[in-house]
């Protein structure tokens, strides 16, 4: 049986999206911004939410109609047989986001949702769901636009971004999936050394050391689809083992980590040990202008600070043409790669991006700028 799923990733990542979905078994991968929805059977349902990198979460389509008011969405919500998708001893949380849409109020829309869903349990079973808002068994999405409503089980539970090993945290993290999607896009791939020289917490050095070792990202966490009446727990525990093997232990360090910080260098270290990945990454305290290249060549992707220390606008404006000149110094054979929100940046840095790919870091508009350091070359001077 074909169910329809639709699956959010941070913006400009979709086609990437559609790429892995496609290694991954799914069926007619389509994109919009901000997601793609597919097909494919409940084992593909299971596959994407353990092994994608890039989804925030899979959502599972069980309804969609034209609505014109509260009482439309609530019709929409009573006539699914919910009774035959989940029991009735599972809580119950209702989620809703609207683009465009006419109503007023999206949480009278949230307590019509859930009026329609109890209505139905009651009239098949004779008693309804609770609702649990801080940790439900079972969640349903509802998105609605100027004039359809599409209504969604989450077989993903909690954000698929949660790999369950990630601990010690920092300020402004990035997304794990937008960290797997920006290391995707720098081009690096297993086997290559990759350095991030303002690695934070670290995530973009985990991301990278269980692709390097294959490692699923959801292999410690459960996930919403296990509360589904469609699961088979044993078909899925034979999934995962068969996931889990795939493991790839690596020999020599190819991931290099720094941060001007060693309260960060701390953390990254605490979270790749959770992760089990700590012998894959050499990380160590320093500023980064200091610090010479960790190979003669590799690829080299951060996403440098904005406002936490180096907080003042001049003081970037003064430190970015110092990196340019440390890259050009230090890095020639490197591919660099740079998160960044500020416009300043690649206008003050001293050096031409060969490419920028825009993104979004969660509401924040950023590009991913790429500089490769063919020694001599691609230079041009400093502009103020
Ligand atoms: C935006 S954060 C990186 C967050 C990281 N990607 C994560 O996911 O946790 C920027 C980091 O750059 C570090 N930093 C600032 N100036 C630095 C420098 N000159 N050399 C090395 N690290 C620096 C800060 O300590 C901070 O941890």
């Amino acid at each position: 049986m074909s169910n329809r799923y639709f699956s959010p990733c941070p913006r400009g990542l979709e086609t990437l999206l559609v790429e892995e979905l496609r290694a991954l078994g799914a069926s007619e991968p389509e994109q919009v911004p901000g997601g793609v929805a597919f097909a494919g059977d409940w084992p593909l349902c299971w596959k994407v939410n353990l092994e994608s990198r890039l989804a925030t979460r899979v959502l599972w389509r069980v309804a969609h109609g034209p609505y014109r008011n509260e009482d439309d969405v609530l019709a929409l919500a009573r006539q699914q047989p919910w009774e035959r998708w989940f029991a009735v001893d599972n809580t119950l949380r209702i989620h809703v986001t609207a683009i465009r849409s006419p109503l007023k109020s999206l949480n009278y829309v949230t307590l019509r949702i859930k009026d329609g869903i109890c209505d139905r349990f009651r009239e098949t079973r004779g008693k309804r769901p609770s609702i649990n808002t801080e940790r439900p068994d079972v969640r349903v999405r509802a998105f609605l636009t100027a004039e359809t409503c599409t209504l969604y089980v989450d077989t993903s539970g909690e954000a698929l971004t949660r790999r369950g090993f990630k601990h010690a945290k920092v300020e402004a993290p990035l997304k794990e999936n937008l960290a797997a999607g920006i290391l995707l896009l720098t081009g690096w791939r297993p086997g290559q050394v990759l350095f991030d020289p303002m690695c934070g917490s670290g995530t973009l050095l985990l991301e990278a050391a269980m692709m390097a070792q294959d490692i699923p990202p959801g292999i410690g966490r459960d996930f919403g689809f296990e509360r589904l009446a469609s699961f088979q727990p044993g078909q899925w525990k034979r999934q995962r083992a068969m996931a889990e093997q795939r493991r790839r232990r690596g020999t020599t360090v190819q991931l290099f980590g720094g941060d001007i910080d060693p309260r960060q260098i701390a953390a990254t270290q605490a979270n790749l040990q959770a992760a089990g990945v700590a012998e894959a990454v050499q990380c160590d305290a320093g500023d980064f202008l200091d610090r010479a290249a960790p190979a003669p060549e590799g690829v080299l992707v951060c996403n440098p600070p904005y406002g936490v220390r180096l907080d003042e606008a001049e003081a970037l404006a003064e430190w970015y043409p110092r990196l340019g000149d440390h890259l050009k110094q230090a890095f020639s054979g490197w591919n660099c790669h740079f998160l960044t929100a500020d416009p300043q940046m690649a206008k003050k840095i001293g050096l031409k991006a060969s490419r920028r790919t825009p993104l979004m870091n969660g509401d924040l508009e950023c590009r991913l700028l790429e500089y490769r350091m063919i020694s001599g070359s691609l230079r041009k001077p400093h502009q103020d």
